[in-house]
Protein backbone atom coordinates (compact mmCIF):
# COMPACT_ATOMS: atom_id res chain seq x y z
CA UNK A 1 0.00 0.00 0.00
CA UNK A 2 3.05 2.08 0.93
CA UNK A 3 4.54 1.76 -2.17
CA UNK A 4 1.30 2.18 -4.61
CA UNK A 5 1.18 5.79 -6.24
CA UNK A 6 -1.09 8.48 -5.53
CA UNK A 7 -3.17 8.85 -8.57
CA UNK A 8 -4.57 12.07 -9.56
CA UNK A 9 -7.56 11.15 -11.92
CA UNK A 10 -10.58 13.74 -10.85
CA UNK A 11 -9.83 17.37 -11.25
CA UNK A 12 -13.07 17.81 -9.30
CA UNK A 13 -12.52 15.60 -6.15
CA UNK A 14 -8.74 17.34 -6.55
CA UNK A 15 -10.57 20.81 -6.03
CA UNK A 16 -12.35 20.37 -3.06
CA UNK A 17 -9.53 19.02 -1.50
CA UNK A 18 -6.27 19.93 -2.36
CA UNK A 19 -7.25 22.80 -4.80
CA UNK A 20 -8.43 25.29 -1.91
CA UNK A 21 -5.38 24.35 -0.04
CA UNK A 22 -3.27 24.96 -3.24
CA UNK A 23 -4.82 28.69 -3.29
CA UNK A 24 -4.01 29.58 0.20
CA UNK A 25 -0.36 28.31 0.01
CA UNK A 26 -0.72 29.98 -3.72
CA UNK A 27 -1.83 33.12 -2.93
CA UNK A 28 1.38 33.70 -0.35
CA UNK A 29 4.07 31.82 -2.35
CA UNK A 30 2.74 34.46 -5.42
CA UNK A 31 3.14 37.56 -2.94
CA UNK A 32 6.47 36.44 -2.08
CA UNK A 33 7.62 35.79 -5.61
CA UNK A 34 6.48 38.89 -6.85
CA UNK A 35 6.58 38.48 -10.85
CA UNK A 36 6.73 41.63 -13.05
CA UNK A 37 3.53 41.66 -15.79
CA UNK A 38 3.69 39.99 -18.87
CA UNK A 39 5.76 36.94 -18.52
CA UNK A 40 5.97 33.74 -20.15
CA UNK A 41 5.19 31.60 -17.63
CA UNK A 42 5.45 27.29 -17.17
CA UNK A 43 3.23 25.57 -14.92
CA UNK A 44 4.47 22.37 -14.55
CA UNK A 45 2.30 19.88 -13.01
CA UNK A 46 -0.49 22.38 -13.07
CA UNK A 47 -2.87 19.66 -12.38
CA UNK A 48 -6.42 20.96 -12.44
CA UNK A 49 -5.35 23.97 -13.42
CA UNK A 50 -5.53 25.51 -9.53
CA UNK A 51 -1.88 26.99 -9.50
CA UNK A 52 -2.48 27.94 -13.45
CA UNK A 53 -5.57 30.32 -12.16
CA UNK A 54 -3.75 32.08 -9.57
CA UNK A 55 -1.46 33.07 -12.05
CA UNK A 56 -3.86 34.11 -14.86
CA UNK A 57 -5.57 36.05 -11.93
CA UNK A 58 -2.77 37.73 -9.92
CA UNK A 59 0.23 38.15 -12.46
CA UNK A 60 -1.18 39.68 -15.59
CA UNK A 61 0.95 36.72 -17.15
CA UNK A 62 1.52 37.16 -21.11
CA UNK A 63 0.89 33.70 -21.29
CA UNK A 64 1.06 30.38 -19.26
CA UNK A 65 1.72 26.92 -20.61
CA UNK A 66 0.59 24.40 -18.26
CA UNK A 67 2.38 20.50 -17.99
CA UNK A 68 0.73 17.50 -16.19
CA UNK A 69 0.48 13.74 -16.71
CA UNK A 70 -3.12 12.84 -15.34
CA UNK A 71 -5.67 13.63 -18.63
CA UNK A 72 -8.08 14.27 -15.64
CA UNK A 73 -6.18 17.04 -14.25
CA UNK A 74 -5.91 18.61 -17.62
CA UNK A 75 -9.38 18.31 -19.00
CA UNK A 76 -10.64 19.59 -15.46
CA UNK A 77 -7.79 22.96 -15.93
CA UNK A 78 -9.28 22.99 -19.63
CA UNK A 79 -12.99 23.82 -18.55
CA UNK A 80 -12.01 26.07 -16.40
CA UNK A 81 -10.05 28.16 -17.90
CA UNK A 82 -11.02 27.79 -21.34
CA UNK A 83 -10.56 31.24 -23.01
CA UNK A 84 -7.77 32.53 -20.56
CA UNK A 85 -4.05 32.92 -21.88
CA UNK A 86 -3.26 28.84 -20.78
CA UNK A 87 -2.84 26.21 -22.84
CA UNK A 88 -2.57 22.70 -21.47
CA UNK A 89 -0.28 19.69 -22.36
CA UNK A 90 0.36 16.07 -21.12
CA UNK A 91 3.71 15.56 -19.88
CA UNK A 92 6.77 15.41 -17.19
CA UNK A 93 8.40 17.53 -15.16
CA UNK A 94 11.26 15.09 -16.32
CA UNK A 95 11.17 15.59 -20.03
CA UNK A 96 9.28 19.08 -20.70
CA UNK A 97 7.99 19.48 -24.33
CA UNK A 98 9.65 22.57 -24.71
CA UNK A 99 12.61 25.00 -26.45
CA UNK A 100 15.62 25.62 -24.39
CA UNK A 101 14.97 29.47 -22.83
CA UNK A 102 11.53 29.53 -23.89
CA UNK A 103 9.93 30.96 -20.68
CA UNK A 104 10.45 33.88 -18.23
CA UNK A 105 9.33 32.28 -15.53
CA UNK A 106 8.63 28.33 -14.69
CA UNK A 107 7.01 27.26 -11.29
CA UNK A 108 6.07 23.33 -9.52
CA UNK A 109 3.39 24.40 -7.02
CA UNK A 110 3.24 21.58 -4.91
CA UNK A 111 4.82 19.14 -7.42
CA UNK A 112 8.47 18.52 -6.61
CA UNK A 113 8.15 15.90 -4.44
CA UNK A 114 5.98 13.93 -7.26
CA UNK A 115 9.04 14.20 -9.60
CA UNK A 116 10.95 10.56 -9.41
CA UNK A 117 14.18 12.48 -10.02
CA UNK A 118 13.64 16.20 -8.63
CA UNK A 119 17.26 17.16 -9.91
CA UNK A 120 16.20 16.24 -13.38
CA UNK A 121 13.09 17.92 -12.86
CA UNK A 122 14.75 21.31 -11.64
CA UNK A 123 17.36 21.34 -14.54
CA UNK A 124 14.58 21.19 -17.31
CA UNK A 125 12.72 23.97 -15.41
CA UNK A 126 16.48 25.99 -15.34
CA UNK A 127 16.53 24.75 -19.16
CA UNK A 128 12.95 26.30 -20.41
CA UNK A 129 13.35 29.81 -19.13
CA UNK A 130 16.23 32.47 -20.69
CA UNK A 131 19.01 33.71 -18.50
CA UNK A 132 17.65 35.69 -15.90
CA UNK A 133 14.20 34.10 -15.46
CA UNK A 134 12.70 32.87 -12.75
CA UNK A 135 12.09 29.33 -11.01
CA UNK A 136 10.49 28.67 -8.07
CA UNK A 137 8.52 26.04 -6.31
CA UNK A 138 6.19 25.27 -3.29
CA UNK A 139 5.94 21.98 -1.73
CA UNK A 140 4.49 20.77 1.58
CA UNK A 141 6.76 20.41 4.37
CA UNK A 142 6.03 16.31 4.49
CA UNK A 143 9.07 15.42 6.98
CA UNK A 144 8.27 18.15 9.25
CA UNK A 145 4.33 17.70 9.58
CA UNK A 146 3.28 20.72 7.50
CA UNK A 147 0.70 18.38 4.87
CA UNK A 148 -2.79 19.33 5.20
CA UNK A 149 -3.78 15.70 6.80
CA UNK A 150 -0.78 15.10 8.39
CA UNK A 151 -2.94 14.09 11.59
CA UNK A 152 -4.85 11.87 9.97
CA UNK A 153 -1.71 10.38 8.44
CA UNK A 154 -0.37 10.48 11.99
CA UNK A 155 -3.48 8.44 13.29
CA UNK A 156 -3.36 6.02 10.87
CA UNK A 157 0.21 5.28 11.31
CA UNK A 158 -0.42 4.90 14.96
CA UNK A 159 -3.39 2.59 14.21
CA UNK A 160 -0.67 0.12 11.54
CA UNK A 161 -2.31 1.49 8.93
CA UNK A 162 0.29 2.23 5.84
CA UNK A 163 0.59 5.98 4.59
CA UNK A 164 1.12 6.84 0.83
CA UNK A 165 3.68 9.61 0.38
CA UNK A 166 5.04 10.90 -3.02
CA UNK A 167 8.38 9.12 -4.52
CA UNK A 168 10.27 12.30 -3.34
CA UNK A 169 9.09 13.34 -0.16
CA UNK A 170 12.78 14.36 1.26
CA UNK A 171 12.76 17.08 -1.61
CA UNK A 172 10.44 18.97 0.49
CA UNK A 173 12.63 19.89 3.27
CA UNK A 174 13.77 23.00 2.84
CA UNK A 175 17.38 22.48 3.05
CA UNK A 176 16.69 19.67 0.05
CA UNK A 177 15.21 22.55 -1.93
CA UNK A 178 18.36 25.07 -1.42
CA UNK A 179 20.79 22.65 -2.32
CA UNK A 180 18.51 21.44 -5.43
CA UNK A 181 18.32 25.58 -6.45
CA UNK A 182 22.00 25.74 -5.90
CA UNK A 183 23.13 22.72 -7.68
CA UNK A 184 21.51 23.47 -10.45
CA UNK A 185 23.84 26.39 -10.79
CA UNK A 186 20.67 29.26 -9.86
CA UNK A 187 21.75 32.80 -8.46
CA UNK A 188 19.73 34.86 -6.24
CA UNK A 189 18.12 32.01 -4.30
CA UNK A 190 15.41 32.43 -0.91
CA UNK A 191 13.73 30.31 0.87
CA UNK A 192 10.70 30.49 2.90
CA UNK A 193 8.11 28.90 4.80
CA UNK A 194 4.71 29.68 4.30
CA UNK A 195 1.89 28.30 7.01
CA UNK A 196 -1.64 28.74 6.19
CA UNK A 197 -5.13 27.89 7.84
CA UNK A 198 -8.15 26.47 6.30
CA UNK A 199 -11.78 26.80 8.09
CA UNK A 200 -14.35 23.74 7.90
CA UNK A 201 -17.90 24.37 9.12
CA UNK A 202 -18.07 20.98 11.01
CA UNK A 203 -15.99 18.16 11.16
CA UNK A 204 -18.39 16.12 8.99
CA UNK A 205 -17.45 18.37 6.34
CA UNK A 206 -13.89 18.67 7.49
CA UNK A 207 -13.37 14.69 7.38
CA UNK A 208 -15.50 13.99 3.91
CA UNK A 209 -13.29 16.84 2.50
CA UNK A 210 -9.87 14.79 3.54
CA UNK A 211 -10.27 11.29 3.01
CA UNK A 212 -11.26 12.35 -0.90
CA UNK A 213 -7.65 13.46 -1.17
CA UNK A 214 -5.17 11.51 -3.77
CA UNK A 215 -2.97 10.60 -1.22
CA UNK A 216 -6.17 8.64 0.91
CA UNK A 217 -8.01 6.75 -2.32
CA UNK A 218 -6.24 3.59 -1.92
CA UNK A 219 -6.01 3.60 2.07
CA UNK A 220 -9.80 4.21 2.50
CA UNK A 221 -10.40 2.07 -0.46
CA UNK A 222 -8.77 -1.12 1.69
CA UNK A 223 -10.26 -0.23 4.82
CA UNK A 224 -12.59 -2.32 6.92
CA UNK A 225 -15.98 0.20 7.45
CA UNK A 226 -14.90 -0.70 11.27
CA UNK A 227 -11.09 0.32 10.46
CA UNK A 228 -12.32 3.53 8.89
CA UNK A 229 -15.10 4.58 11.98
CA UNK A 230 -12.17 3.79 14.59
CA UNK A 231 -9.96 6.27 12.36
CA UNK A 232 -12.55 8.90 12.12
CA UNK A 233 -13.56 8.72 15.78
CA UNK A 234 -9.30 9.00 16.73
CA UNK A 235 -9.01 12.32 14.69
CA UNK A 236 -12.34 13.30 15.94
CA UNK A 237 -10.88 13.40 19.24
CA UNK A 238 -7.68 15.17 18.77
CA UNK A 239 -9.07 17.99 16.72
CA UNK A 240 -10.75 20.76 18.52
CA UNK A 241 -13.69 22.74 17.57
CA UNK A 242 -14.66 26.20 18.01
CA UNK A 243 -17.90 27.20 19.73
CA UNK A 244 -19.92 27.05 16.23
CA UNK A 245 -18.41 23.57 16.02
CA UNK A 246 -15.87 24.53 13.21
CA UNK A 247 -12.73 23.04 12.91
CA UNK A 248 -9.51 25.21 11.82
CA UNK A 249 -6.52 23.41 10.56
CA UNK A 250 -3.21 24.62 9.30
CA UNK A 251 -0.74 23.51 6.89
CA UNK A 252 2.66 24.54 6.42
CA UNK A 253 4.53 24.47 2.98
CA UNK A 254 8.49 25.25 2.29
CA UNK A 255 9.44 27.67 -0.90
CA UNK A 256 12.08 28.39 -3.09
CA UNK A 257 12.70 30.82 -5.51
CA UNK A 258 15.96 31.99 -7.69
CA UNK A 259 17.04 33.10 -11.12
CA UNK A 260 18.62 31.79 -13.88
CA UNK A 261 22.46 32.44 -14.28
C1 LIG B 1 -0.69 18.26 -5.59
S1 LIG B 1 -0.94 18.35 -7.33
C2 LIG B 1 -0.53 20.07 -7.69
C3 LIG B 1 -1.34 20.62 -8.82
C4 LIG B 1 -1.32 22.15 -9.00
N1 LIG B 1 0.00 22.61 -9.34
C5 LIG B 1 -1.83 22.86 -7.80
O1 LIG B 1 -1.14 23.72 -7.25
O2 LIG B 1 -2.96 22.57 -7.37
C6 LIG B 1 0.41 17.48 -7.97
C7 LIG B 1 0.36 17.31 -9.49
O3 LIG B 1 1.61 16.81 -9.92
C8 LIG B 1 1.36 15.99 -11.04
N2 LIG B 1 2.53 15.15 -11.30
C9 LIG B 1 2.82 13.92 -10.82
N3 LIG B 1 3.98 13.49 -11.33
C10 LIG B 1 4.44 14.46 -12.15
C11 LIG B 1 5.58 14.61 -12.99
N4 LIG B 1 6.52 13.66 -13.10
N5 LIG B 1 5.70 15.75 -13.72
C12 LIG B 1 4.78 16.73 -13.63
N6 LIG B 1 3.69 16.64 -12.84
C13 LIG B 1 3.52 15.54 -12.13
C14 LIG B 1 0.09 15.24 -10.65
O4 LIG B 1 -0.59 14.68 -11.77
C15 LIG B 1 -0.70 16.33 -9.95
O5 LIG B 1 -1.61 16.98 -10.83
Amino acid sequence: MADTPIVFNDGAAYERFMGVWSRLAGDVFLDWVAPAPGLRWADVGCGNGASTAMLLDRCAPASVEGIDPSPGQLAYARGRLAGRRARFEQGSAMALPFADDSFDAAMMALVLFFVPEPAKGVAEMVRVVAQGGIVAAYAWDLAGGGFPIAMIHDEMRAAGIAVQLPPSAEASRLEAMRSLWADAGMREIELRRITVTRHFPDFATYWATSIASASMNAAMAAMSPDAAEALRRRVLARLPTDAAGGITVSATANAVKGLKA
